[in-house]
């Protein structure tokens, strides 16, 4: 297994790119299995994710090309041949799940195993099959299995209105939606970034839509689809850890410049907030300069959906208001529990209480370097942040979590300052 090893206290200075975004490369992939014909996308990022959704695709018979160099992706939709997407690949990651929409959407029906949980809770996939159902889907369920079927003819389209509004679930209905017969209406729709521009891509295939980017979002199906040569955006939640990287550990007299990404896609509440902590940033000609602040003022946070404070970002906040003149509280009203980081960081000298949906972070503490674990993708990259500002060597176990979703990071940090390695390791050995 990999672990990272950081030596705290550098300071950062350089340039950082913003690779392209992962939360949004996996619709996309899905979506070129809507038209028979090669689809190309680019700025597509080498992650563990878009490998495992690849293997997904192939599984179903699509003929996929990666090619990390280009950041470029092409995928033949034509040759896609089996209606199924199994257990051993979807428990890897929950977007496979994605292929239920596709691939009911391209053959009529799917087999698709369950997801499970994850690491932080249940994360039910409910809406995605009451969403289904209402476009005119029979939905059963076989040994761990959702068999997805139409009607002959195909599926007539209907309305659905979602509660909670999700992300997920918005795509996969949408999927679906755009090989229906007649024309769908998703209420309550999800509007992040990620979401927005993968409807743009349906759009560019020739789907007619009403209201993308907005909460009300019409499909019309019956449209024959066409293969798209489209850009993925770039990562927003790469941007605003790396953000919080620049305002934690950056330099005041050579700030961190950050190429590549939209500040935009961040949503009002996470700007905000990092504009109260004191960090200011200046935009021009596709830069981002983060100045960081002289101290970092407490700033508490409510996770929501977008623009609120992403829940993606909400650990690397959690280690940001370790570092500050005072007291905040996270609280996480998406995920209700993620705060598996607070006792690894715990480890490392934070003084933090979890009570129900929120933590509570006591500022000014200087952190210890310890041997702490990866949980999940978002809570690994909070403590690589953590062993940045901490004093000696931080340990960060099981990257395999974090290489789900953050492209070359070691290399990237180090690139700009960061004492940062990858370093093999036997995770069952005994100590010397
Ligand atoms: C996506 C992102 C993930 C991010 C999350 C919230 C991807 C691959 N993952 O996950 O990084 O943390 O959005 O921004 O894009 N819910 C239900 N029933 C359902 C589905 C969801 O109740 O059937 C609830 C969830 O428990 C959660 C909320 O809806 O409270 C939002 O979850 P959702 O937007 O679906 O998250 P994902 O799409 O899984």
């Amino acid at each position: 297994m990999d672990k990272f090893v950081v030596q705290g206290g550098a300071t950062l200075a350089g340039k950082l790119h913003i690779s392209g975004s992962k939360n949004t490369a996996l619709p996309l992939m899905a979506a070129a299995l809507l038209a028979p014909g090669v689809s190309t996308l680019g700025n597509i990022p080498n992650l563990r994710d878009v490998r495992t959704f690849q293997r997904v695709l192939e599984y179903s018979g699509a003929t996929v090309v990666h090619n990390p160099d280009t950041a470029q992706i092409t995928i033949d939709g034509s040759t896609l041949s089996r209606a199924e997407s199994p257990y051993e690949l979807v428990k890897r990651m929950r977007a496979s799940f994605y292929m239920l929409g596709a691939l009911l959407g391209r053959f009529g029906e799917a087999r698709v195993s369950l997801p499970g949980g994850c690491a932080w809770g249940p994360r039910p996939v409910g809406l995605h099959l009451d969403g289904l159902q209402a476009l005119g889907a029979t939905i059963e369920l076989d040994a761990g299995y959702v068999v997805a079927k139409a009607p002959p003819g195909g599926l007539p389209g209907g309305r659905f209105k979602m509660t909670p509004s999700s992300v997920g679930a918005t795509i996969n209905i949408a999927l679906a939606a755009a090989c229906a017969r007649g024309s769908s209406v998703i209420e309550n729709a999800a509007m992040e970034p990620d979401v927005v521009v993968f409807c743009e891509a349906l759009q560019a295939m020739g789907v007619p839509m009403e209201g993308v980017g907005t909460a009300t979002l019409t499909i019309e199906g019956g449209a024959s689809l066409r293969p798209i040569q489209f850009d993925n955006c770039p990562d927003r939640i790469e941007l605003g850890t790396f953000m919080i990287a620049a305002a934690l550990a950056g330099s005041h007299d050579e700030p961190l410049v950050i190429t590549g990404g939209r500040t935009d896609h961040l949503g009002d509440a996470f700007l905000e907030a990092f504009a109260k902590s004191g960090a200011r940033i200046t935009e021009a000609d596709g830069q981002l300069i983060v100045h960081p602040p002289t101290q970092i003022h407490p700033v508490s946070v409510e996770t929501g959906i977008y623009p609120g404070f992403p829940t993606d970002l909400q650990a690397q906040w959690s280690v940001y208001m370790t570092q500050a003149t005072g007291n905040a509280a996270i609280r996480d009203r998406i995920y209700t529990d993620r705060f598996k980081h607070i006792p690894e960081l715990k480890r490392m000298g934070v003084e933090a209480i979890v009570v129900q949906d929120q933590v509570v972070i006591e500022g000014g503490h200087r952190l210890q370097g310890a041997q702490v674990m990866s949980t999940d993708l978002r809570a690994s990259v909070s403590l690589v942040l953590a062993g940045l500002v901490a004093s000696g060597e931080t340990h960060v176990l099981r990257v395999y979590h974090l290489d789900r979703g953050y492209e070359d990071l070691e290399h990237k940090l180090a690139a700009v300052g960061a004492q940062i390695e990858r370093v093999s390791y036997d995770e069952w050995a005994d100590p010397e």
